[in-house]
């Protein structure tokens, strides 16, 4: 019965499939009928189907993607609700293929798809991954600024102390890889941001063969850039995870920075009540926590908890909530600081040894109440 089944569908497609083509979209309706047309044109001779990971678009791109797949079986789509995230959205489309080999490509066609083949030959033919790049052979950049230049190039240069595989472009989103060199790098995957090769790459704990391809980022036609003030943020996010990612939690580094920078305001504030308003110190030093707490609040929930936001209402009630955290933070803080300084009658490693056990309580206790998931 089985086999009899079997049968009949490995009647349907004779030559089995060799090429998976991952595409992340967010607002590419614009776009995804001519990539597939491009794709279908640079592919020929190549059994390949295409798997789009959608992250909520809003501008008909995943309806438009059902019709399109309805008549072609080559065209699967995943459908995220509620997510973001390019790097993850690669990552669960490549972990729905079942092809020998993988490609990654953007969806706005500033990738030449022209090189596809190239990539998808490099692997077949026994590389471990193959990229396009723009820094290498006769890949450009096209039309970008000197800053965005110098930008992508300095990230680049930051990305190389935790690579084992040298790349000249390992900042490209295009690139094609054998699936279970993808499998060996998945349970390692930070999952964060826009840089899924480097992440990739930086997953394997050795150096990689590959190929590179150079080929000209092109211009984007329809749509726009999803690329924003976050990237940066998100780069760090990615670089600190595999660095420091095994022995702390990123957003513990996150949060212990904001409060640094919190001490800064809470002096700023005490100086400007005690010396410029002329309050009395204990009025100051309350305002100055209060300022200070509220500081923290906000930038942690900007950008340490932005997984995470709180809008509205909920804002304020988180801010109300983190007070409660960072007041029990200040009585452990002191509490700590006083059996340390009883024992071992040192100022600073008490008040030090206080600091440290408040923030993580702070850390701790707030990712449970304030940013409850
Ligand atoms: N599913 C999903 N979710 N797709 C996304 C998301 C997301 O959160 N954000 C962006 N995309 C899709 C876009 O629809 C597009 O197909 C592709 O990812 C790239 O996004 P762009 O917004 O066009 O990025 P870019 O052109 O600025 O950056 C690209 O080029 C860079 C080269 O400098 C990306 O490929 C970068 O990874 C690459 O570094
Ligand atoms: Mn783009």
């Amino acid at each position: 019965m089985f086999q009899q089944k079997f049968a009949l569908q490995s009647e349907v497609r004779e030559a089995p499939l060799e090429l998976c083509v991952v595409i992340p979209t967010l607002n590419e309706a614009g776009n995804v009928e001519a990539l597939l047309e491009k794709l279908g044109i640079a592919l020929a001779g190549i059994e390949w189907e295409a798997i789009f990971v959608d992250d909520g678009s809003t501008d008909g791109t995943p309806e438009l993607l059902t019709k399109i797949a309805q008549a072609d079986r080559r065209v699967r789509m995943i459908r995220r609700i509620g997510r973001r995230g390019l790097s993850s959205a690669v990552v669960e489309g490549a972990l729905a293929s079942t092809t020998p080999v993988i490609a990654v490509i953007d969806a706005d066609m500033q990738h030449d798809e022209r090189i596809l083949p190239d990539l998808y030959r490099a692997v077949a033919d026994g590389d471990e991954l193959a990229i396009g790049t723009r820094y290498s052979g006769i890949g450009s950049t096209g039309d970008w600024d000197e800053s965005r230049l110098k930008i992508s190039r300095f990230a680049t240069a930051l990305a190389s102390p935790i690579m084992k595989t040298r790349l000249s472009d390992p900042m490209s989103g295009f690139f094609a890889v054998r699936r279970d060199v993808l499998l060996e790098a998945a349970p390692r995957l930070s999952n964060v941001g826009y840089k899924i090769l480097l992440d990739v790459v930086a997953s394997i704990h050795r150096p990689l063969k590959t190929a590179e391809i150079g080929y000209t980022f092109g211009t984007r036609q329809h749509g726009e850039s999803k690329l924003d003030e976050m990237v940066a943020l998100e780069y760090v996010e990615l670089l600190l995870d595999k660095t420091v990612g095994r022995f702390v939690p990123v957003k513990l580094v996150q949060f212990g920075a904001v409060g640094m920078l919190g001490v800064g305001v809470h002096l700023l504030l005490l100086d400007i009540a005690l010396n410029a308003l002329g309050l009395a110190f204990s009025w100051s030093q309350a305002s100055a926590v209060i300022g200070a707490m509220t500081f923290n609040f906000a930038l942690n929930n900007r950008f340490t908890y932005r997984d995470r936001q709180l809008k509205g209402l909920a804002w304020v009630g988180g801010l109300f909530s983190f007070y409660l955290v960072c007041s029990l933070g200040a009585v452990a803080n002191v509490g700590i600081g006083s059996l340390v300084y009883d024992q071992f009658h040192g100022w600073w490693i008490a008040g030090i040894a206080g600091a440290i056990v408040g923030s993580v309580w702070n850390y701790v206790a707030s990712g449970w109440l304030t940013w409850t998931r």
